[in-house]
């Protein structure tokens, strides 16, 4: 684009890139998500869901560069120096630039950890981390009143996901695979800004724009499918520069419409989980249940008129 020397070479956009042509691209393809998919306006509260990984703090500097009114949180799983160097660098990241960070310690607040719970209830841990993930997530956008909560999943994990719902035909799982999800009932707006970048791209912003973060992939997370499935598209990826980019963008625009949109919203078969008044069609949530079985203590706190255990410091 310019005779400025090249820092990136994207082989799947045929093109390479000076850094300010580079940074530019990676905001054109932000915005271009956000303004297509509707995921959120100017005047919204956004709460991005920070794990210290390149990608979430990449979106969180991306749109607060870009104007956004944002505020992170992250939450500390419990595993091992994995956990308390993620939320080292998250807090490092918030402090650096005067931005705010709520942090949810799960241990702390709901009296388990990620490998207590896989351990305790033979779950693995990935989802019980996942449920946990979900379900913090939601109390507190709930709570604070945020419109939208934010995370950054991106083009790689996207094709991943999208690959093992296609390897097992999971047709509700697949109509539930878009870059944004409506709120309703309780739960709040979801929505993916990354998806039309690739890992590489996010971990080049950081290292450009001078951002830390945890090199490590999670431990707990060795050997799942996922993992399997990010490597089988990077071998494609190499062979075919963008088989991942048209996998997966082409499933929104040609794929998704045969797919009806599963949801969590819009039921008529949701109550106020007795526990902790999070949206759940059975008498307790599934949160709620996995602590029972997870945790050795009880840490409910009251707060506002209904009872939920809570514990988030800023
Ligand atoms: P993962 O499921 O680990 O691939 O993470 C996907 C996205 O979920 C990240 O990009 C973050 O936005 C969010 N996330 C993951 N772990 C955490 C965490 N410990 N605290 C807050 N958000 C997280
Ligand atoms: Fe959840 Fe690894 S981050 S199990
Ligand atoms: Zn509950």
């Amino acid at each position: 684009m310019c005779r400025g020397a090249p820092v990136i070479d994207l082989r799947q956009h045929n093109a390479a890139f000076c850094e300010e042509h580079f940074l530019r691209f990676c905001r054109s393809q932000v915005t271009k998500t956000i303004e297509k998919h509707q995921m959120f306006g100017p005047t919204d509260r956004i709460l991005v869901a920070v794990s210290g990984g390149k990608d979430s703090l990449a979106l969180w500097d991306m749109l607060d560069e870009l104007g956004y009114t944002t505020e992170g949180l992250t939450i500390g799983l419990g595993i091992d120096n994995y956990s308390d160097q993620s939320t080292e660098m998250t807090r490092r990241f918030a402090a650096e630039r005067g931005l705010a960070l709520q942090v949810v310690d799960l241990a702390a607040t709901y009296g388990f950890s990620v490998p207590d719970a896989a351990g305790r209830t033979g779950r693995v841990p990935c989802s019980a981390c996942g449920l946990s993930k979900r379900h913090v997530f939601d109390q507190v956008a709930r709570e604070g009143g945020f419109d939208v909560v934010v995370t950054g999943h991106n083009l790689d994990d996207e094709a991943a996901v999208l690959f093992g719902n296609v390897m097992r035909w999971q047709d509700d799982y697949l109509g539930r695979q878009r870059p944004v999800l409506a709120e309703g009932d309780g739960f709040p707006r979801k929505a993916k800004p990354l998806v039309r970048l690739t890992e590489r791209e996010t971990a080049a912003w950081c290292l450009l724009r001078g951002i830390d973060y945890v090199l490590d992939e999670c431990p707990m997370a060795d050997g799942n499918n996922h993992l399997a499935y990010k490597e089988l598209l990077n071998t494609l990826e190499e062979r075919t520069p963008g088989a991942k980019q048209d996998f997966y963008l082409g499933f929104l625009r040609q794929g998704l419409r045969h797919f009806e949109q599963g949801s969590d919203t819009a039921r008529t078969d949701l109550r106020a989980c007795e526990e902790c008044g999070a949206p759940t069609s059975a008498d307790r949530c599934s949160f709620c249940r996995l602590r029972e079985r997870a945790s050795t203590t009880s840490v409910t706190v009251e707060l506002g008129s209904t009872k939920h255990p809570t514990g988030a410091t800023s």
